[in-house]
């Protein structure tokens, strides 16, 4: 039974494993209308099983089903706290799932979930796994999001870009003449949550106040640019495959006993740099640059990003544009879902790579 609903949610978990953004937004009449949000932490036995499951490991694929159920049930959760706010009935869910390889090189990318499970959860239709089709496409099923930044973020006769920092930072330069360009920066959150875990015992950085307290090291600084990725043309994207804290202790090598403090300010400042590099490297000036997801709620990683644009370029959150920073990527999700189901491409294959423009999703009716 088809709903004739334009109501969507969207529920995006990514890399930094903090749990799951959801969003309940209508597109009647192809507007985009953001209803409600929510957001489901992940249990903490859930993101140790997740963690677990981003590289080799014994007994994975068991261990892979259990956590996407579980998984499921976060996502149903999050379902749950959407649903009073709901106009009507919900046309689908679309859900990112969670990543756990990335490897458009060998020819895959595995978003772990339990799509069926959440069909069942809910009674609603469930639209899953969106990448795969863009890499069977010889894409990089990567970033998907820059379309929707575009339908939602873009204005004729004017240069922006979106960077949305998380765990893995990316970027959509949305030109005056409506051309999209965009790719992974490379790490967003992922090495200062990481450090201050390992140091602290916190989750992140609150506002970069850590950050703040050290000193940027050159040297480190240099020894972490020397990544072979930041210089890399697009398209591109990357995960925890490549930026973990493996690769990170191996660059600290070179810089022993640094202060804690001052290779959190360097991290701070590796985010800011790439992510500046590349909006340079995709578009020589933008009018304004406007971040989302959770790396937006970093002041110190924001002014950083703003003196490495050389200072006078406008850098502020979406939030002045409508939409609140963590919402960004869920309601990217539910439009994607939209997209799905008039069976209009999600990708952008100028950003991607992949051979033409694809609908992107698989679909588990209610
Ligand atoms: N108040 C804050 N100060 C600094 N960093 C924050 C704050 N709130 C969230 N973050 C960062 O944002 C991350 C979550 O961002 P999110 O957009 O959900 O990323 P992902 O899509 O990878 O899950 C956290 O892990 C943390 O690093
Ligand atoms: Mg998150």
């Amino acid at each position: 039974m088809t709903i004739p609903s334009t109501l969507y949610i969207g529920l995006m978990s990514g890399t930094s494993m903090d749990g799951v953004d959801g969003m309940l937004a209508d597109f009647a009449g192809n507007a985009i209308v953001s209803l409600a949000a929510a957001f489901v932490p992940f249990p903490p036995a859930l993101r140790a099983a997740l963690m677990g499951l981003q590289s080799w490991g014994e007994n994975e694929i068991e261990r892979e089903a259990i956590a996407a159920n579980d998984l499921a049930a976060c996502y149903a959760e999050c379902v749950e706290a959407l649903l009073p706010a709901a106009p009507g009935p919900i046309r689908a869910i679309a859900v990112h799932g969670q990543t756990i390889r990335h490897r458009p090189d060998l020819g895959f990318t595995r978003q772990t979930n339990n799509p069926a499970l959440l069909a069942e959860l809910t009674g609603i239709d469930v639209i899953a796994d969106f990448r795969s089709r863009d890499i069977a496409a010889r894409g990089q099923g990567a970033p998907l999001v820059p379309a929707f930044h575009m339908a939602q973020f873009g204005q004729p006769g004017r240069t922006r870009a979106v960077v949305n920092i998380g765990g893995i930072a990316n970027i959509s330069v949305l030109h005056a003449d409506g051309r999209v360009g965009g790719f992974d920066t490379g790490p967003g959150n992922v090495l200062m949550d990481g450090w201050i875990a390992r140091h602290l015992g916190r989750d992140y950085d609150a506002d970069g106040a850590w950050a703040a307290s050290g000193t940027l090291n050159h040297g480190l600084l240099e020894a972490l640019l020397d990544e072979p990725y930041f210089t890399m043309p697009a398209p591109k994207s990357t995960g925890r495959d490549l930026f973990h804290m493996d690769w990170l202790d191996l660059r600290l090598k070179g810089s022993p006993a640094l202060p804690p403090a001052d290779v959190q300010a360097t991290l701070t400042e590796l985010t800011a740099l790439t992510i500046a590099r590349a909006i340079h490297a995709e578009a020589a000036q933008v009018d304004a640059v406007y971040v989302c997801g959770g790396g937006a709620y970093n002041g110190t990683l924001l002014r950083a990003l703003a003196a490495a644009l050389g200072g006078k370029t406008i850098v502020e959150s979406t939030a002045v544009l409508g939409v609140a920073p963590n919402r960004v990527e869920a309601l990217a999700f539910a439009w994607l879902g939209y997209r799905f189901n008039l069976r209009e491409a999600g990708n952008l294959p100028a950003v991607t790579g992949a051979q033409g423009p694809r609908v992107l999703g698989a679909l588990y009716p209610a």
